[in-house]
Formats: structure tokens, C-alpha cells, sequence
């Protein structure tokens, strides 16, 4: 199939495309570079051996430029990772997030379908249950009260999708909801490259690792988890691509809704995180207990049965591999791209 990718320059978007050629998939890129640089893409070709990855650097919410794009290349399906990600930069900018995630996607959306491309897979989130109702978490599970207008964007989209999935059922619309993703592409040359002070765990880690950063702050070791600290379900960047190309399947099999959690249903605690990078990459992490952080829930982890039941996905990368790719990145690239 040939695949739009929006927000395909970002972390994400960047291994994902490694995995849809690698699959036999053709790509097109649009991303506004806001979070991103287009050098991710140079060495996605790179790794793929091609001479470049067709890229337009169009916003979502562009309906000119999206209907360009559009008209020159026929697209099966859209794999939309564009979008605004940062929690704490949700809550100061609300405004912000709720007009470029979900008024990109609505215009978005009704370019495709002007175009006959009525296959979307959207890049949702564990945050969408809030605090979880039952651990290891199923997509039974019902969603919960965001503590962010960033969540609440992804839980508004899911609902949107899925009225317009009912209205029209020549769509299929697939909802992926990532758990933590983490690592890098075990070549090192593409990973997470986030802007200023990173808000994520892994990122936090290497850079200390790396000297950017003196210690790392663990946000609380009061939870009511084995050693005190928040639990979450890391899966390995490359996984959660690989995830995407047999979420393409569904489509091909027209699959209307398909929802799924994508995780590897083990929960690791913060300090098992800690502890993995310094045994595995022999790097010291130095670290403080700081007060817990506003929001934050004690575990989150799923069940990913369903995906593998339906999707033939599972997990195949685990936490020494997550600690060990991630470091090959910072450390072969300690200033990101
Ligand atoms: P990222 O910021 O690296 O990638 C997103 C890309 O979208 C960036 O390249 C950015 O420039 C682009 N973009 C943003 N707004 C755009 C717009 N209006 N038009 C065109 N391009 C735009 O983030 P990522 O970690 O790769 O995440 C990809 C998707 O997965 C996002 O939707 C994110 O919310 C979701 N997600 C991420 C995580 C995570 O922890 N990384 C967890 C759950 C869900
Ligand atoms: N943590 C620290 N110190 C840090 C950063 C994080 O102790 O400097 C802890 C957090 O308190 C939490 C765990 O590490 O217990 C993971 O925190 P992250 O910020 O890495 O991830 P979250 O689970 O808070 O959130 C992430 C994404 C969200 C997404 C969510 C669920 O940032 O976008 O996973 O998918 F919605």
C-alpha cells in the first residue's frame, strides 16, 4: 500500500516508516516540522537505502497543501501521527492543543474522504483511561477523566473517528493506543530527540547519562507499587512501529473499528528503568526522590492479548534492549539531530 504519514519526521513516524518499507509499504510524508527536523527523514532513507522518502512539509490543518499533496499521490491509507504531545505545555496552551490536534484532524479527515482515502490509523494513548479502572488494563476498560487538554484531545479524536466510522462504514478507522514508547532504532542513527527539558522518563535518563543533565528527579516513591515508584508499560519505539503495519492489515481486511492497546502488558517501576540502564550500559544515572508529580497515576499497564489475537502483534523487544537502544542514541548523537 501507499501510506500518508503525517508527523511522519517525528519520533514515532520516523521508525514507523523504517517498518512499512521494510514490509513492502510505500510512504508520503507530511509534517510542519514543529516538533521535528528534517534530517530524521535523510537518515530514515539512510537506513532504508533509498535516496530520499517523499516529504512535504505541509501543516494538517493546510487544506490547500493537503489537497495538493493528495491530488499528485494516490493514498490507500493514512497513518496520522501529527500532532501536539507535550502534557505540561497542554495545560498553559490549551487553546493551542485543542486547535492543532483536533482541528487538524477534522480537516484532515475531510480531505481524505474527498479523496476516496477512508482508511486512517490514529496514534491514541493510555491516557485516554485516565486513572485506570482495572490493571493490566483491557480496551474494555472504560475511558476516564483526562488530567490534561492533551489527553482530552486523543479521547475527543477516538470519538470523532469512530462517529464518523459509524456514519459513513466505508471507513476504517483503527485507534492504536500506545503505552510508553521508548529505545531507538538499534542502527542509532534516528531516536527521540526532544526539545529543551525533556518531560519523559527516558529521555530525562540519558541525557543525565550523557552529562546534559546532573540527576535525574524520580516523582515520588510513595505509590502503592513494589518499590514506591510510578509503574509503567515501556515498549520498545521499533515494536510499536511494527505494531502499525499489521494494523494495516486490519484495514485491508476492512475492519470498521479496531481498537488496541499496544504495550507488552509488563509494568516496570521507575527505578527498575534506572536500575536496567546502568546494569545493561554501565553508565551511572545519579538520582533524587522528588515529590510526586501532578497528575501522575501509580501504574498503568495492559493486557496487549487483543492485538495479538487480532493483529498477530506482539511485543518483541524487552527492557534491556529498550535501555540499551536508547542509549546508543544519545550517546552516538548527545545533541539530537
Ligand atoms: P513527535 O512530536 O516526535 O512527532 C509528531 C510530529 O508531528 C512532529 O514531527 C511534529 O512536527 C508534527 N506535527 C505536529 N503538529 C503538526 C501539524 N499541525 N501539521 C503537521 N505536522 C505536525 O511525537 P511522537 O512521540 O512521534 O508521537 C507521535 C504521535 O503519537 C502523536 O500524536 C502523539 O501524541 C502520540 N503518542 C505519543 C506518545 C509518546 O509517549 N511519544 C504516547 C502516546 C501517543
Ligand atoms: N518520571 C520521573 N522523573 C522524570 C520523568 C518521569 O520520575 O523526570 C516518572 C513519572 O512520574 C512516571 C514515569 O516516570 O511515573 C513515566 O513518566 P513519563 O513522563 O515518561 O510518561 P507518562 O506515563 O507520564 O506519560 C506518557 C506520555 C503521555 C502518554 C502516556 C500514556 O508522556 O503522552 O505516557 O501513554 F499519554
Amino acid at each position: 500500500m501507499n501510506i500518508l504519514v503525517t508527523g511522519g519526521a517525528g519520533f514515532i513516524g520516523t521508525h514507523t516508516l523504517i517498518e512499512l518499507y521494510k514490509a513492502g509499504h510505500t510512504a508520503v510524508v507530511i509534517d510542519n516540522l514543529s516538533n521535528s527536523n528534517p534530517e530524521s527523514l535523510r537518515r530514515v532513507a539512510e537506513i532504508i537505502g533509498l535516496p530520499e522518502i517523499p516529504f512535504y512539509k505541509v501543516d494538517i490543518r493546510d487544506r490547500e497543501g493537503l489537497e495538493a499533496v493528495f491530488s499528485k499521490h494516490k493514498c490507500d491509507a493514512c497513518i496520522h501521527f501529527a500532532g501536539l504531545k507535550a502534557v505540561g505545555e497542554s495545560v498553559e496552551k490549551p487553546w493551542e492543543y485543542y486547535e492543532n490536534n483536533i482541528n487538524g484532524t477534522l480537516v484532515l479527515v475531510d480531505v481524505m474522504r474527498h479523496h476516496g482515502c477512508k482508511n486512517i490509523i490514529f496514534s491514541s494513548s493510555a491516557t485516554i483511561y485516565g486513572d485506570p479502572a482495572e490493571i493490566p488494563i483491557t480496551e474494555n476498560c472504560p475511558k476516564g477523566q483526562c488530567t490534561n487538554p492533551y489527553g482530552w484531545t486523543k479521547s475527543m479524536l477516538e470519538q470523532v473517528l469512530m462517529d464518523i466510522q459509524k456514519a459513513d462504514p466505508e471507513w476504517n478507522v483503527v485507534l492504536l493506543r500506545y503505552f510508553n514508547p521508548v529505545g531507538a532504532h538499534p542502527s542509532g542513527r534516528i531516536g527521540e530527540n526532544p526539545n529543551g527539558i525533556p518531560n519523559n522518563l527516558m529521555p530525562y535518563i540519558t541525557q543525565v547519562a550523557v552529562g546534559k543533565r546532573k540527576e535525574l528527579g524520580v516523582f515520588g516513591n510513595d505509590y502503592p507499587t513494589p518499590d514506591g515508584t510510578g509503574v509503567r508499560d515501556y515498549i520498545h519505539v521499533c515494536d510499536l512501529a511494527a505494531a502499525h503495519v499489521c494494523a494495516l492489515h486490519a484495514i485491508d481486511r476492512k475492519c470498521g473499528i479496531g481498537i488496541y492497546n499496544i504495550g507488552t502488558g509488563h509494568g516496570y517501576s521507575v527505578l527498575d528503568m534506572v536500575n536496567a540502564f546502568i546494569r545493561v550500559n554501565h553508565v551511572d544515572v545519579p538520582y533524587s526522590i522528588k515529590p510526586r508529580r501532578a497528575g501522575d497515576i501509580a501504574t498503568c499497564y495492559c493486557n496487549p492479548a487483543k492485538a495479538a489475537a487480532e493483529l498477530g502483534w506482539r511485543a518483541q523487544y524487552g527492557i534491556d534492549d529498550m535501555v540499551r537502544d536508547s542509549w546508543h542514541w544519545q550517546r552516538n548523537n548527545p545533541d539530537g539531530y
